[in-house]
């Protein structure tokens, strides 16, 4: 095999996973488990994970579903709410539970209803984490109804995130998922701690691919995928290797009944393959020199956390993506990808 056929790199790092609860869990913890050394576990179950004692338990619950003799942390995160105790989000960093704060704009996505309906009840909670260096991790679309789905973003740009940044320039934010050219050329341009998570499926799909021959519901997620424009600005930002742009699968399990549905959840279940759907995306963008900076390095560094000292070997080999994943209480999930064979695998 030569140089290029084979890629060793520090283990890499999911920084936006979906878990959910119960049966689910037990299904879906395992795949994340086998490609990353750690996760950034995001809080919307219902209800949503706002005290530490919650964290805790739900942290406990995902060791559990890890299988034997796989080393896999969880690093858990508090739902942001309107009235978001400061002391509660301090306490549960200081203990090692809290690694970051979510905020969801209230409605904006699956399991939001909780999340915040104005930044300025937030301010409180905000200040804190400014001053402690708690990140912010944000969900950046505007939820009225009136902005177009595949504006919302850009206008959540606008409308919401530089003022965030103007109030508080010391508080470290993540721009979760983001999809648009506009969101990647912002927080290129933004001269304050700024980053931004890229999914292994926006790299993939752009919104054309949703409407292929019919439509594909397990295609569908928020923010939802946009033009192909905007596809290659994230292609373009994630091979950089900058260091403001790492990965997050946002791999969102839903059972095929919740898709396949006159009305549909939005999330894409990534979890199985997303590591060699991420690196075939680097070959095709002949960046394969870059990709340990995306998968290993940029997002500890930015959370001021090590890297993982294990190492792993993705090689060009192919590698069949699951076409259904089962829970044992009789849910289906289907996968990204599902079915396709891709032309790496994890070693
Ligand atoms: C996520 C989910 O299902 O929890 N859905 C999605 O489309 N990404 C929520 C989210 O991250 O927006
Ligand atoms: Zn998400």
């Amino acid at each position: 095999m030569s140089d290029t056929d084979r890629l060793t790199i520090r283990r890499p790092d999911d920084w936006h996973v979906h878990f959910r609860d119960g049966a689910m869990l037990d299904a879906v913890v395992p795949f994340t488990a086998r490609q990353f050394g750690r996760a950034i576990v995001m809080p919307n179950l219902v209800p949503p994970v706002t005290t530490v004692a919650a964290a805790a338990e739900y942290r406990e619950r995902i060791m559990a579903a890890v299988p034997d003799g796989v080393d896999f942390t969880p690093l858990m995160t508090a739902y942001l709410t309107d009235d978001t105790d400061p002391d509660e989000l301090a306490r549960g960093h200081a203990d090692g539970v809290f690694t970051a704060v979510k905020l969801y704009p209230a409605g904006a996505t699956t399991n939001s209803a909780s999340g915040v309906t104005d930044l300025k009840h937030a301010r409180p909670a905000l200040a804190r984490m400014q001053e402690i260096g708690m990140p912010l991790l944000v969900h950046g679309e505007v939820t009225d109804a009136n902005v177009d789905v595949f504006d919302r973003e850009a206008v959540f740009i606008d409308k919401v995130m530089t003022g965030l940044l103007a109030d508080f320039p010391a508080l470290k934010v993540v721009f979760e998922h983001v999809t648009t050219k506009d969101a990647v050329d912002f927080v290129a341009a933004h001269d304050g701690p700024i980053a931004a998570t890229i999914t292994a499926h926006h790299l993939v799909i752009n919104r054309t691919d949703i409407f292929r021959g019919g439509i594909r519901p397990h295609l569908y997620c928020l923010p939802i995928a946009k033009r192909e424009v905007h596809r290659q600005a994230l292609r373009a930002a994630a091979a950089s290797g900058g260091p403001k742009f790492f990965l997050g699968t946002d791999t969102a399990p839903h059972a095929v009944a919740a898709k396949e549905t006159a009305c549909g959840c939005a999330g894409i279940f990534s979890a199985p393959t997303a590591l060699e759907a991420y690196v075939q995306v680097f070959d095709e963008m002949e960046a394969l020199a870059n990709f340990e900076a995306f998968a290993s390095l940029n997002g500890p560094a930015f959370y001021g956390l090590p890297a993982n000292e294990a190492q792993v070997t993705l090689e060009r080999a192919p590698s069949e993506v699951p076409a259904t994943v089962e829970s044992a209480d009789g849910e289906t999930v289907q996968p990204f990808q599902a079915g396709e064979t891709l032309p790496w695998r994890l070693a």
